[in-house]
């Protein structure tokens, strides 16, 4: 089977696509598949560049491959793809849409505004939050250009930061609480890693760089495990996710508070996913080959 590995990609988070793809190179069992190393520097060489191949193993992160666009234009193609389909990626790369089925659902989340420019901001009532808040760009990844504001004269900036990424942005309550991660593979949780950041939010530098933050594969006390598993697969199972994702949480007084839901979690040599399944006894090679053989049933 030929299979490519698409990287790179137009969105903020490209390096770590990048990053992404290389460990996927590295580890991708050449006994059992071609591989092929696809990076796309701008939209339109998708088409060209997965011309002949089997099966595009999708290493792309945010807008332009995490969002539904590449997952459609590969459905249009007729070329099978790894990890979710084009409604589920769509919708948790929206983090004010997903949030709102979310509540739906009964999801404990924290809540949050939203803002498509400064006019708007200066009209919004942001003190209803509370502080602090966290201000993110709505369809971003990896914390960038996302900050904590702990009092209104931080506010200005941090939304300003946040539109030069995406043209809406969350303000959102921040729950201080501890933070975890729980990767799901073909709807069964895998361990749950719970994060310490040395800086004061899990952002680009401790997500990327080695050493920025403790991450332990933990096992929560049973009722509590329990209700955070709950939780995780009522996001995957109501996002409409398939073969694998990543929901990621702040546990406060003992409510599991979903963040978002990733459903092209990084995979990275820093990235959380792999040292979840690690621990579940894949490696990496067997991680893989687990999302593959789930994205061709
Ligand atoms: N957005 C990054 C890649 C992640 O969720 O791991
Ligand atoms: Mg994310």
């Amino acid at each position: 089977m030929k299979v490519g590995i698409i990287m790179g990609g137009v969105s903020s988070e490209r390096e770590v696509s990048l990053m992404t793809g290389a460990e996927m190179m590295a580890h991708l069992d050449k006994s059992r598949y071609e591989v092929y190393p696809i990076e796309i520097n701008d939209t339109r060489e998708l088409v060209s560049k997965t011309e002949g191949i089997d099966l595009a193993l999708l290493a792309l992160h945010g807008k332009y491959g995490e969002d539904g666009t590449v997952q459609g234009t590969l459905e249009s193609l007729g070329i099978p793809y790894t990890g979710s389909g084009v409604l589920s990626s769509s919708v948790c790369m929206d983090k004010d849409l997903s949030k709102k089925l979310l509540r739906y659902e009964g999801v404990p989340i924290a809540d949050w505004i939203m803002v498509g420019s400064m006019e708007e901001f200066a009209a919004a009532d942001v003190g209803e939050l509370g502080y602090p808040v966290v201000v993110k760009p709505n369809a971003g990844g990896s914390s960038i250009g996302t900050r904590i504001v702990r009092g209104p004269a931080d506010l200005v900036p941090a939304v300003e930061e946040a539109l030069k990424w995406d043209r809406s942005v969350m303000i959102e309550q921040f729950i201080e609480g501890e933070e975890l991660t729980c990767p799901v593979l073909n709807g069964e949780i895998l361990p749950i890693v719970a994060i310490k950041p040395h800086s004061e939010f899990f952002d680009y530098t401790s997500k990327y760089k080695e050493g920025e933050a403790d991450e332990q594969v933990i096992e929560l006390p049973e009722e509590l495990q329990g209700q955070v598993c709950t939780v995780v697969l009522q996001c995957y199972k109501s996002l409409k996710c398939s073969v694998y994702a990543r929901v990621d949480i702040i546990l406060k007084n003992g409510v599991p508070y979903v963040l978002e839901v990733n459903t092209l979690p990084g995979l990275t040599k820093n990235s959380l996913l792999p040292r979840s399944a690690e621990a579940a006894g894949y490696s990496f090679s067997g991680l893989l080959d687990a999302i593959i053989e789930t994205s061709l049933l």
